[in-house]
């Protein structure tokens, strides 16, 4: 038997004032089309935005339903959006933040699963680091430099070619 550990690294800042003008930018966007999602059953708006290769920043909130798993999560929304508009554009960054009804969110907000894979998905589309940057509507702000640090392990595209003769 053999045990593996694994290592992953995340950055963590206290202000947005701390951050980079790119990551500021996406943060605040992101925050912007938190208040514009529809989310009238959990009553959990999430916000995020994408920035592509080429500097454009498409955002996303999160769309609920009430056939609740037809909704989908504000980072699939800000990311298929921007890869059906800009397919050839690599995405570099997502930012994703969120409001709470009861209580403030005072912690990053972390994707979801779902939302992983499909950033997984996006890094291995365009071979590019994603870089995610996480905040709540205050306190402190995580961001990972690569999908690695938040899914490890992945399966994606160089794992099933390997097995299948899909080019
Ligand atoms: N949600 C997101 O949009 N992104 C996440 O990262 C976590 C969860 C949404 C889905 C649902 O509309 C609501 O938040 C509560 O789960």
């Amino acid at each position: 038997m053999k045990k593996h550990k694994l290592t992953l690294s995340l950055l963590e800042f206290n202000s947005i004032d701390e951050l980079n003008d790119d990551d500021r930018t996406l943060l605040l966007k992101a925050k912007e089309a938190a208040q514009n999602a529809y989310a009238p059953y959990s009553k959990f708006k999430v916000g995020a935005a994408v920035r592509l290769a080429n500097g454009m920043i498409i955002i996303g909130n999160n769309q609920e339903n009430a056939v609740y798993p037809v909704g989908l999560c504000a980072e699939r929304v800000a990311l298929f959006s921007a890869q059906a508009q800009y397919p050839d554009q690599p995405v570099v960054a997502l930012a994703v933040t969120a409001i709470g009804s009861d209580n403030k969110v005072s912690q990053p907000v972390p994707p979801c699963g779902s939302c992983r894979q499909a950033m997984v998905e996006a890094e291995s589309r365009h071979k590019k680091p994603l870089r995610v940057i996480m905040q709540g509507e205050e306190g402190p702000i995580i961001i990972s430099e690569k999908m690695d640090n938040l899914m490890p392990l992945t399966f994606a595209e160089d794992f099933l070619s390997r097995y299948t003769d899909f080019e």
